[in-house]
């Protein structure tokens, strides 16, 4: 009877340092597991640069990024190189844009860009696995990515 209240207190310690090394191992998990996309996004220097952080459109493209990350990047990559997870699972020969590709992306005018947002892929001649928008965003969220668009391309359209 004596040696219980021992007993007990080292079987609380040997909990303790087990629950010590279980949470480590997660808290390291996790940290690896979210340092990679956030710090790439909130880091890149080409975005926060003083020149979009000066216009009045900051906060737009700002959003436009968010919406990007949220709707696009799982096809588009989360740099827009037409990279992201599902871009291999669409089909044979199906690829989402590369939207870094400025040769392509100059071709473009804004309003094409905007109608296949909007509209999806096969509204303008594309596939249909880029997916219509308009009942998803606002038309001034489209009008957002479109900028973030030529952003991403670092060119102008058109038209423009
Ligand atoms: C399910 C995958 C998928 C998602 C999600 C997706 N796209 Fe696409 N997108 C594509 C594919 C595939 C193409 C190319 C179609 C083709 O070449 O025929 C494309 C093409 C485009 C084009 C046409 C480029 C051009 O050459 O004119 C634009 C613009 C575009 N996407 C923007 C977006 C934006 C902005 C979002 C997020 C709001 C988005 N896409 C979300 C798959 C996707």
């Amino acid at each position: 009877m004596q040696n219980k209240p021992a007993f007990i207190s080292l079987f609380a310690i040997a909990l303790c340092a087990f629950i010590g090394v279980a949470n480590a191992s997660i808290d390291t998990t996790t940290a690896t597991g979210m340092s990679a996309n956030p710090r790439e996004y909130t880091e890149d220097s080409f975005l926060y640069s003083s020149r979009w952080e000066a216009g009045s459109g900051a906060f737009a493209i700002r959003k436009a990024k968010k919406n990007y990350m949220l709707h696009c990047a799982t096809c588009h990559g989360a740099t827009g190189e037409g990279n992201g997870e599902l871009a291999e699972l669409l089909g044979d020969g199906v690829k989402p844009r590369n939207h870094t590709d400025a040769k392509i992306m100059s071709q473009r005018t804004d309003e094409d860009l905007r109608k296949v947002i909007s509209g999806g892929g096969d509204s303008m001649g594309f596939d249909a696995a880029m997916p219509p928008f308009s009942t998803i965003l606002q038309e001034k969220e489209i009008l957002g990515l479109v900028k973030y668009l030529r952003v991403l391309c670092k060119c102008k359209g058109k038209d423009s």
